[in-house]
């Protein structure tokens, strides 16, 4: 049993709730692609949503070994409409940067409260934002380059389910698949 002070399993069960409004996010966001016919974009934002998820439910399970039961939380309501792909790849690196400053402010308390396991266990979100950024910084740039003529769409489209699958490639190889 893990020692999580009061503040700790505060700012852990607002992670949940944070994590959680990122999978529903990006659950909205793939739906939205699949209004536009955007089957490369919705199938990156599909797997966006497991991962999140996946990162809500580490939270779950690092309380619970803790002895603590995590709270579920009201998650607020997550954008639904998007004037362009362009913006929407905006709106998610502000997303991710916020859940990256959540994730550190995290970090930052865990190392006032001297709790060293909750140090140790998210050195892993500060990775896999760090990564999560720069996976959208590079299909930011991608967008810059193709630009907005007649056919950007289909090839923005094309650009995000290549780098999907890179993502997925290099999952599998980190698990040793
Ligand atoms: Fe788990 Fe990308 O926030």
């Amino acid at each position: 049993m893990i020692d999580l002070s009061p503040k700790i399993q505060e700012a852990l069960n607002n992670q949940i709730a944070n994590e959680g409004f990122a999978s529903n996010f990006y659950l909205a966001l793939a739906y939205w692609c699949d209004d536009q016919a955007l089957e490369g974009c919705k199938k990156f934002f599909l797997r966006q949503a497991e991962e999140e998820r996946m990162h809500m439910m580490k939270i779950y399970e690092y309380m619970s070994e803790s002895g603590v039961h995590p709270k579920t939380s009201a998650i607020p309501q997550v954008p639904i409409e998007y004037s362009n792909i362009q913006e929407a790849f905006k709106k998610v690196f502000d997303q991710e940067r916020s859940v990256t400053q959540s994730i550190h402010n995290l970090l930052s308390l865990a190392m006032e409260e001297n709790d060293y396991n909750t140090q140790q266990f998210l050195q892993w979100y500060v990775d896999e934002q760090r990564e999560e950024e720069a996976v959208i910084r590079t299909i930011l740039d991608r967008i810059r380059i193709i630009g907005d003529g007649a056919q950007s769409l289909y090839y923005i489209d094309k650009e995000i389910e290549k780098i999907n699958m890179t993502v997925i490639a290099s999952a599998s190889n980190q698990n040793g698949e």
